[in-house]
């Protein structure tokens, strides 16, 4: 579909207005998205649009449920560029479901798929993490604790092809982070 390139632009200029590392972020999570659906053999569209789309509330600054308002706002987009129903749905579900909500849990394929590689791009961006961290006012310790956190909750978000993916990655955080109690091969 040739609106691709429109939505992709479409995101990269609120990338801008919101600083780098939503850019960096937002690719990654293409970038892996397609990675895995061609691995898994998943509709590389639906993953494709739902990555660009996936954060969308957040980057025109509306943090809360980003997920069911972004889920929305992908339908409006993607009629107006008269995607067919069907894809539309497969979209908004892996929006809606891309996010840690426990009442929205990833079904397909290509949900499971966004919402790892969501997970996934965070692993490349420990600096920005530990950035933010420190731009919040955050001691060392509290940098430690927050980041150790974080790294929890998104290797619990990946599926298991994510999570060899991201393995190499999240031991050397732990390792950063003083926890080389979590060198532990059998998570996978
Ligand atoms: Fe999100
Ligand atoms: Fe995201």
């Amino acid at each position: 579909m040739v609106y691709i390139d429109e939505i992709k632009n479409m995101i990269l200029a609120l990338c801008e207005k919101n600083g780098w590392i939503w850019k960096s972020h937002i690719e990654l999570v293409v970038k892996y998205s397609v990675e895995l659906a061609e691995k898994l053999g998943a509709d590389k569209e639906v993953v494709e649009l739902a990555a660009w789309l996936h954060d969308i509330e957040k980057l025109e600054g509306k943090r809360e449920n980003h997920h069911i308002t972004g889920a929305k706002r992908a339908e409006e987009i993607l009629k107006n560029m008269n995607y067919p129903s069907e894809t539309i749905e497969k979209v908004k579900h892996c929006i809606l479901t891309h996010s840690t909500d426990k009442n929205y849990p990833p079904k397909t394929k290509e949900a499971k798929i966004v919402a790892s590689a969501d997970a996934l791009s965070h692993f490349d961006n420990f600096l920005a993490l530990a950035h933010s961290c420190a731009v919040r006012g955050e001691s060392i310790d509290e940098t430690k604790h927050t980041l150790s956190r974080k790294y929890e909750s998104c290797w619990d978000k990946l599926m298991p092809e994510a999570k060899i993916m991201a393995d190499a990655k999240y031991n050397a955080i732990k390792l950063i982070l003083g926890e080389k109690q979590a060198l532990n091969k059998r998570r996978l």
